[in-house]
């Protein structure tokens, strides 16, 4: 039977620590860290994720700053709120709530493209994004950031391992792939990344020292599907019914956990497994933004 890998145990290590750092910064340069987040639409899901983002944020110690802005917001109002938010000194990291509201979807990258980089905590600016590739990271984004920090706090190398990531999405699947590949502690792995017009995932998974599922399919990633001793970072969110449960669903990753669990050396959980980590890593960008400021 494998290990259960607790992120919202290690979420909250993480947590603390960064309060301790912001409450010493207070006494020593006068401020805090400062986040800013921007809600466009009314979408609940994200809602949601934006009143956790705050109330993490305010828990920490750190100052935060937040906009709704109504569904019919055009580009130009979002992009001038952004646009203040880069000249307030104040503000250490900026968050663009994805996804924006339909007839913006095809402005998406646009109006990203408008956060300083230096304040693009999410890590999605092309600079960023641009200096990951190269090896030499600023703001990492905060999932594959997030476990990255997991593999860690549990001491599974990664070293010389194959790792095998179903998804190339820009904020999960690739940014992982380049983390992993890095000519540091916790990369150099030889990295194999699926998507959907990969042939034979099993056989490719089958073959991984960790498999990493970050597709969106429900129990996609079966006990047949891999090998002995692997482990399993499930990233997936899915919401699936259940009349039992209290709002007619409940949330689960793509993978099988429980016959999984049973051939796997280490597993994370959904929910409890990446998505604590998410949040946590958003409030380490805007800190490490804030500390980089101040040398
Ligand atoms: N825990 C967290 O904090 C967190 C954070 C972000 C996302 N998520 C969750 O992680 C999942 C992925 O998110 P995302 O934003 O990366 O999604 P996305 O942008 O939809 O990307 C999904 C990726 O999976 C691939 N894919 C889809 N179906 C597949 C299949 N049957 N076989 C192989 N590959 C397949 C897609 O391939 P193509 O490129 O060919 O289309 C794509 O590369 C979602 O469930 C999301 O909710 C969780």
């Amino acid at each position: 039977m494998g290990k259960i890998i607790d992120g919202k145990a290690v979420s909250k290590e993480i947590y603390a620590d960064i309060k301790t750092r912001v409450s010493s910064y207070k006494n020593k340069y006068g401020r805090v860290p400062g986040l800013a987040t921007l809600l466009v639409g009314d979408n609940p899901a994200s809602r949601s994720y934006v009143r956790s983002k705050i109330k993490r944020s305010e828990e920490a110690g750190f100052t935060s700053y937040h906009r709704d802005m109504d569904n019919s917001s055009t580009r130009e109002q979002i992009t001038g709120q952004i646009k203040e938010w880069n000249n307030d000194n104040s503000i250490d990291g900026i968050l663009v709530q994805l996804p924006l509201p339909e007839h913006l979807r095809k402005d998406t990258a646009s109006i990203m493209d408008t956060i300083d980089p230096a304040k693009d905590v999410d890590g999605f600016h092309p600079e960023n994004a641009g200096l990951l590739a190269r090896g030499t990271p600023r703001f990492i984004p905060c999932t594959p950031r997030g476990i990255i920090e997991l593999l860690k706090h549990e001491k599974i190398s990664t070293e010389g391992k194959h790792a095998v990531i179903i998804g190339r999405s820009q904020i999960v699947g690739l940014p992982l792939s380049l983390l992993l590949l890095m000519k540091s502690e916790y990369g150099n792995a030889t990295v194999t990344v699926c998507h959907s017009r990969t042939r034979d995932i099993s056989s490719l998974t089958q073959q991984a020292d960790i498999v990493i599922t970050a597709l969106g399919k429900p129990r996609f990633l079966t006990a047949e599907m891999i090998k002995q001793g692997a482990v399993v970072i499930d990233v997936g969110i899915n919401r699936v019914d259940d009349p039992a449960a209290k709002k007619g669903y409940r949330i689960v990753g793509d993978v099988d956990t429980e016959a999984v669990l049973e051939k796997a050396s280490a597993v994370t959980p959904v929910p409890g497994g990446v998505g604590p980590m998410t949040i946590a890593m958003l409030l380490l960008n805007t800190l490490n933004s804030f500390e980089i400021k101040q040398k």
